[in-house]
Order: structure tokens, then sequence, then C-alpha cells
């Protein structure tokens, strides 16, 4: 019987680099593209070979046969050392993914967390979320080098969380469904270079940035209310405000900045970018009836695909 694994891809609604120094942030799962992991026992083939394939980045190798800092190999052993088991028997793990990669959208930490899933089925060994987070959460360093753990948090306990660093996650009710449209900028822009680039800013003022964060953080805990109370016109104007200060920290980007025009010109409640910005992902909080505008609105201002998710 093949085990399987699967993790969805995440937005951050706010608080994305405030989060690094100790801010609370907010981020939701997206359900509609995920990771999955499938593994295969192969006791035909020799003792304990264990063959990866992940076609989305042409790999095609034995485990024993991946750098040892491949992020992949990396999961795998962490798993071993966590779990105490040394021997894997002979299986192929096959890795897919629909998450853009490199766009804010969580999706290295997904595929960790599909792969988790489906070695703990495969092993028998069972693990909490609260683990499997964790677990993700050092495989993430190598990606990301100073990540915050929202990633890894909301993409394994698959529910919207309140969270700040070093601190267990909140969840919360929403008093209505959101709706978001989410834009890909087709930019691919990896995290560790803009988290690297926000932290030297930070070095050189760090009074601005510090105030810039505290500003974020206000305007997260702001969010979270709105959130509870169903208050949208609020929210999205709180996105708006969050937009403005994650362009004066740096992380925008032309492409970025015409998307979020174009989505509030289609009716959007408020639009901002997410995640690690400079490309990657922006979203869109959308009244229900201007969902397909703010789609059409984005894909015409140069939107590589636009993905509609309802948050609950
Ligand atoms: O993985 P991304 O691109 O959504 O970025 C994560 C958000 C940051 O706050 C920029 C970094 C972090 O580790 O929290």
């Amino acid at each position: 019987m093949n085990s399987i694994g699967i993790a969805p891809a995440k937005i951050i609604l706010f608080g994305e680099h405030a989060v690094v120094y100790g801010r609370a942030a907010i981020a939701v799962p997206v359900t509609q593209v995920c990771a999955t992991v499938t593994i295969a026992p192969s006791p035909q083939s020799e003792k304990d070979n264990i063959h990866i394939q992940a076609n989305e980045i042409h790999l095609d190798s034995e485990f024993a046969d991946l750098e040892q800092d491949h992020p992949l190999a990396s999961a795998i052993r962490a798993f071993q050392a966590y779990t105490g088991i040394e021997n894997i028997p002979a299986c192929n793990i096959e890795i897919s993914s629909t998450i853009p990669v490199a766009s804010g959208m969580g999706s290295g930490a997904a595929v960790s967390v599909a792969l988790f899933r489906a070695l703990a089925d495969f092993l028998k060994h069972s693990l909490s979320d609260e683990e499997i987070s964790r677990l993700t959460f050092e495989i993430e360093k190598i990606h990301h080098g100073t990540p915050s753990g929202i990633d890894n948090t909301v993409i394994a306990y698959q529910t919207p969380v309140y969270f700040i660093k070093g601190e267990a996650p909140q969840t919360f009710n929403l008093a209505y469904p959101l709706h978001i449209v989410i834009g890909d900028s087709g930019v691919a822009s990896p995290t560790a270079i803009t988290v690297g680039d926000v932290r030297h800013a930070w070095q050189v003022e760090p009074h601005r940035f510090e105030a810039m964060f505290d500003a974020i953080g206000e305007i997260t805990c702001a969010a979270r209310r709105a959130i509870e109370e169903g208050q949208m016109q609020a929210l999205g104007q709180l996105m708006n405000d969050n937009h403005a200060i994650l362009r004066d920290l740096g992380v925008s980007s032309p492409e970025l900045e015409k998307l979020v025009k174009a989505a509030r010109k289609a009716g959007a409640l408020g639009a901002k970018l997410s995640g690690g910005g400079r490309g990657g992902n922006m979203i869109a909080l959308a009244p229900p009836s201007k969902i397909d505008d703010i789609a059409k609105a984005l894909s015409a201002a140069g939107a590589r695909r636009a993905i509609c998710t309802i948050v609950k």
C-alpha cells in the first residue's frame, strides 16, 4: 500500500518581514494548490534503496547520491534522527507540487510537511502537527536562513494562525469567510534575499525600521479584530496600509505595484503584496460579487495566474 502525504500552500495576510523581528503576523492555508508525496514500497529492489523523483525540479536520484545539504536529503535524515528509525525499507518517493515556487506561497515548507506525513505513515510512526511543524522549521532554515517559523506553522496546522515567533500559534474564528484573489507576478524572488536585504537596511537604520515593524505589528493586531468581527471595509484598508509600509521597507516591485493597483481599481476592498516580496504574489480582499472582475483585472495587468481562495 502506498503512503501519501499532502500539504497545502499558504499566504501571509498580514505581518510579513516584521514577523522576523518578533511582531505578530497572520497566515492562512490555501488548499487550491498543494504538495503531494507518495511513497511506494519496492521490495524487489536492493536492500534499503530509496529512490527519489520530483519531476518539477527534474530530480530523479537515489537518496544516497543526493548532496549532503539537499533539502530533501536533509528532511529524510532529520526524520530519521528525530524518530530514531535508522533503516527505511526500499521504496520510491515521488514528489509533486502545484504550488508556484519562490513566490511566497510556502512551496518548500509544503513539500517538507507532505514528506514528513508520508514518511510517518510509511514507517507507522505517528507525528503530531506540532512535531511536523518543528521538523519542517529545521529544513526551512536551509532554504531561508533566518525564517520566522510562520510558513511551517500554518502549513502543518492547516488552519488560519495568528503567529508570534517563539510562541505557540494562536487560532481564531472568522466572522465571515474571506474571499481572497491571489495574483502571481511571475517573478521568482527567493525569500532569503529579501529577508537579507531588510536585515541589512535595519542594521543601517535601526530606529526607522523598528518603527515600521511596530506599525505593521499594530496593523496585524487590528486586522485580527476586524476578521473576528467581520469588518471587511476596515480589513481592506488595513491591507492597503500594510502594503504601504512594505513598499517603504523596499520589498515591493513595479510588477507588484501594477497588480495591487489593478485589483483595487477592479473593486478589491484592499490589496497588498504577500510573502517575501519583490516578486511572487500579491493578494486582494474581494467582495464576492467582484471576484471574477478582480481575477480578470490581475491577468490583464500581467499576472501569470490568479487563484481565488476562500478562507474559513
Ligand atoms: O515564504 P514567504 O516568501 O511567504 O516569506 C515568509 C515571510 C517572511 O516574513 C518574509 C519571512 C519569514 O520567515 O517570516
